[in-house]
Formats: C-alpha cells, structure tokens, sequence
C-alpha cells in the first residue's frame, strides 16, 4: 500500500513510520518540523533499511498539500500532524484549531484530490472527558474539558459526517491513551522541545540529571495512593495498532472508534517507582497541587480493538520504563547533538 504519514517526524509517527515500513509499505512522511526534528527520520531508515519519502509540508498550506498529496497518490493517509499540549492549547486555541482542524480539513480535500478514501486519524481518550464509568469504552458520551480535546472532538465528527456522505470513505479513529516508552534500540523516542508536559518524560529527565525532581500533581485523589491514575500504553504496541488499522480500512467502510490501551491504571507514584528500578537511579518527587484540568482516574477497555483490529498490547510498564531509560540515557538531549 502507498502510505502518507502525516506528523511522521514526531515521536509517535517515527515509532509508527518504522513498523509501516517494516510491513512492507511506500511511505511518504509530510512534516512541518514544528515540533520535530529531521534526525528521527534518518535513524528510522538506518533502523529500517528502507527509505521513504519526506516532503517538508505544513498541513495550513491547503494548494501545495493538495499538490503534494496528488503527486504521491496515497491508498491510505496516518494522520498524526497536529499540535497536543492541553495548557498551550488553553492559551492560543485559535493556533489549535488552525492546525489541528483547519489542518485537517485541508487534508480531506487534499486526499479527495487525490482519490483515497482511508484514513487512520490520532485521536485521543481526552474526548471522554472527565469519565463517568471506568474502564471506558467506546461508547461513553464524548465531551472535552479544553481546546485541544475539543479540536479532537471537533475532527471526529467531521469523519462521522463525511463517511455519512460518502460511502466509500473509511476513517479508523484510534483514541490513543497514554503512549510512552521508545524502541528498543535507544535510536528513537520521545523528544519534547521544552519542559515537558507528561509524566513520562518527566521522570526520564529528572532520572538522566536533566532536570531536578519530578512533580508529583496532586495526592488526594480518590485513587488507591491518591495520584492520579492513567493507562500508559508502549508506543511500540501503538505504533503496531496503527498496522492494524491501515489493514482495517482495506475491508471496512464508515468512521469507527478504537480505544488503544491496556486496560489498567497505574497511578504516578507506581510509574515513578518503576522507573527507579528499571533505570537503577534515584528519582525524587515532590508534591505540588493538583493541576486545573486533571482527572483522578483513566483507562480503556480495549476489547473492541481486540475483536475488530486484531490488535491488543503486549509490552508492559518494565518494558515502557526500560526502553524509555535506554533512549533518555543513550541521548541525553534528545536528537540534539552533545553540547
Ligand atoms: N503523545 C501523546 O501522549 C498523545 C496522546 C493522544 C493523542 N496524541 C496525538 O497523536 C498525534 C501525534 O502525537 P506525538 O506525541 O507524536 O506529537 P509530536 O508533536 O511528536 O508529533 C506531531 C508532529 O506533527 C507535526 N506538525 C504539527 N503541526 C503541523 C502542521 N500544521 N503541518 C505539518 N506538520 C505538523 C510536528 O512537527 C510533529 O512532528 C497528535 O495528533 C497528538 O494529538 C498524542
């Protein structure tokens, strides 16, 4: 199949970029480099041994992705491309819903130039909200608490509605959860520009000596240690599902939701320990208030990925935390070079 990755520069499309390539796919990566660096994609074709297409391109330039999209003819688009920091997003929600929804409404019209009718689209579990009933499934009601989810919400609903109008268009919305972790070579993984906003990464530079202590958000939840509780999901077994869902959209039709998850929750204070051990490094914490937005507990049921994709994770939290400590201690800086 002749696959367009857009945002396959960043740290779940490399990972996604690999395993596409890997099942044997033409890859064509569109990228802005906003928030990514080029240095991904070149350990991805030395990891892979195969190369691919990259077009530097932003998603708000509607005639050249048009152009660009034409010019390569895709059978099937990964939508990653897109903006995802919730208190940014709070902050400059007019750039959110420029690059998120304007950016995919211009790809829509780019790949119906193109004729190619599937897509795999980057949602989030954000777009449940604050759940009323756990674990949660597809079907629980969609709401969202700020401009990133909403821009989420807002980009689901239009693939409802366009594969309403169009019976030959398919879109697998995958709901990611909490992606973490890195491959298991240490060449590729999460690299954030800045403090970064999740958990993960967090722990990964306060363990490599980056930054000081970890924040630990809030320890009166209604939880079992009072942290908050999340379902992290390898980006390996993430990156694997998004295979999963290019094959889906061969024999399906209609927009479809999946939840990728694990299943369970684990809370900050059992992440943070589970690193320490797969890193060997102290990681010290301190307790701060909670953040306006945060929820007590979060994770999927993923049973319908299972039945209908074929798809269910396989790395646990040992191999999140070692893989991420083998990235963050092999490249300190990230894809930076070494000062
Ligand atoms: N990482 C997570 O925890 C998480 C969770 C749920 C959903 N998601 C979604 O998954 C997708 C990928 O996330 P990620 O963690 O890999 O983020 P990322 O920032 O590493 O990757 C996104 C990529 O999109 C590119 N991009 C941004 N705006 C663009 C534009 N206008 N035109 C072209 N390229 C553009 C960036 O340069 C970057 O390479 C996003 O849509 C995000 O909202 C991520």
């Amino acid at each position: 199949m002749r696959v367009l990755i857009t945002g396959g520069a960043g740290y779940l499309g490399t990972h996604t970029l690999l395993q596409v390539l890997a099942a044997g796919h033409e890859v064509c990566v569109f990228d802005n480099l906003s928030n990514s660096s080029p240095e991904g994609m070149e350990r991805v074709k030395a990891l892979s041994n195969r190369t691919f297409e990259f077009r530097n391109t932003d998603l708000r330039d509607r005639e050249s992705l048009i152009e660009r999209t034409k010019d390569f003819a895709p059978d099937a688009v990964i939508h990653f491309a897109g903006l995802k920091a919730v208190g940014e997003s709070v902050e400059k929600p007019l750039e959110y819903y420029e690059n998120n929804v304007q950016g995919t409404i211009n790809l829509l019209y780019a790949m119906e130039a193109a004729n190619c009718q599937n897509i795999v689209f980057s949602s989030s579990a954000t777009v449940y909200g604050d759940p009323d009933f756990l674990p949660i499934t597809e079907d629980h009601p969609l709401r969202s608490t700020n401009p990133y989810g909403r821009s989420k919400l807002h980009i689901e609903e239009m693939l409802r509605d366009l594969a309403a109008s169009k019976p030959e268009f398919t879109a697998a919305i995958l709901r990611y959860f909490n992606p973490v972790g890195a491959h298991k070579s240490g060449q590729i993984g999460e690299d954030p520009m800045g403090i970064p906003n999740n958990l993960m990464p967090m722990i990964a530079q306060v363990a490599v000596g980056r930054r000081e202590v970890v924040k630990v958000f809030g320890n009166d939840y209604d939880t079992p240690d009072g942290t908050g509780v999340r379902d992290y999901i390898h980006v390996n077994d993430l990156a694997r599902a998004h295979v999963a869902a290019l094959d889906w959209t061969q024999d399906h039709k209609g927009a479809r939701a999946f939840n990728l998850g694990v299943g369970q929750g684990v809370s900050v204070l059992e992440m943070i320990e589970a690193f320490a051990k797969a890193s060997g490094r102290d990681i010290p914490f301190e307790i701060a208030a909670r953040r306006a937005g945060d929820i007590a507990s979060c994770y999927a049921d993923p049973t319908r990925a299972r039945a209908e994709l074929g798809w269910s994770a396989e790395l646990g939290l040992d191999e999140m935390c070692a893989s991420s400590w083998n990235w963050q201690d092999s490249n300190p800086r990230g894809y930076e070079p070494d000062a």
